[in-house]
């Protein structure tokens, strides 16, 4: 029953890591491979859906068959998300964005002195609270949440503050979930409910949150 019943889907993914330039050769970055939003740009394409990913850096294998944007910092995503989203139909930020970045970055290399150095950070925009901010009617809106503890409460507190459809909420503290992982173990929190997944691979779970987006989809159809 899933084949191609996405077809009239234009889904825009943010995937992989961002990286916050400190000075012409260092950057602020971090572990994410990009593995969870590759497996879902190549599901929803499986599905009969147009694809978008916004990628940062990255380590897992590019998908095949998607349309592929390479950015650096948030702000560079954010600018990119922003151009495409008028021609989204769903919008799922997978991507592990950066929450701080230098607040000035260095046009020359900072030197060694021996001596401490304190590196001042100021907050990068929330590319997922913008978009939820100012989205379509139509729009789908599907965030990721990664919490230690008390997992569902958090997630469900994301929902309805930024406004979203649905939220993958997973325990990283679990061996077999989260970064630079072939598997994950999440939940699917939505306005209507929870529904807990058992471990599974990130292309199962990528074809999860699709079916809840293709549920929620005809949901609001009627
Ligand atoms: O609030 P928190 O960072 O836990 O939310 C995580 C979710 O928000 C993920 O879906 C992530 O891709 C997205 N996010 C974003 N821009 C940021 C921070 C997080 O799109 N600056």
């Amino acid at each position: 029953i899933r084949a191609r019943d996405l077809a009239r889907e234009h889904v825009l993914i943010t995937a992989g890591a961002t990286r916050e330039e400190i000075d012409p050769v260092r950057f602020i970055s971090n572990r994410s491979s990009g593995r969870m939003g590759f497996a879902l740009a190549e599901a929803a394409r499986a599905r009969g859906a147009q694809v978008t990913v916004i990628a940062g850096m990255t380590t897992a294998p590019e998908p095949y068959g998607v349309e592929l944007v390479r950015v650096c910092s948030a702000e560079e995503m954010l600018r990119a998300v922003l151009e495409r989203l008028p021609h989204a139909t769903a919008f799922i930020a997978a991507a592990a964005v950066a929450d701080y970045r230098p607040a000035t970055r260095q046009a020359q290399k900072i030197k060694k002195t021996g001596a401490r150095l304190t590196l001042e950070l100021e907050p990068t925009p929330d590319i997922l609270a913008t978009v939820a901010a100012r989205k379509h009617e139509s729009l789908l809106v599907v965030g990721f949440a990664a919490e230690t503890e008390r997992v569902v409460e958090h997630a469900r507190d994301k929902l309805e503050r930024k406004g979203l459809d649905l939220v993958v909420a997973n325990d990283v503290s679990q061996k077999g979930a989260g970064f630079d992982s072939e598997t994950n173990i999440v939940t699917l929190v939505t306005r209507d409910g929870e529904e807990s997944l058992p471990l599974m691979t990130k292309s199962e779970v990528a074809h999860r949150i699709l079916d809840t987006v293709a549920r929620l989809r005809k949901l609001a159809r009627g």
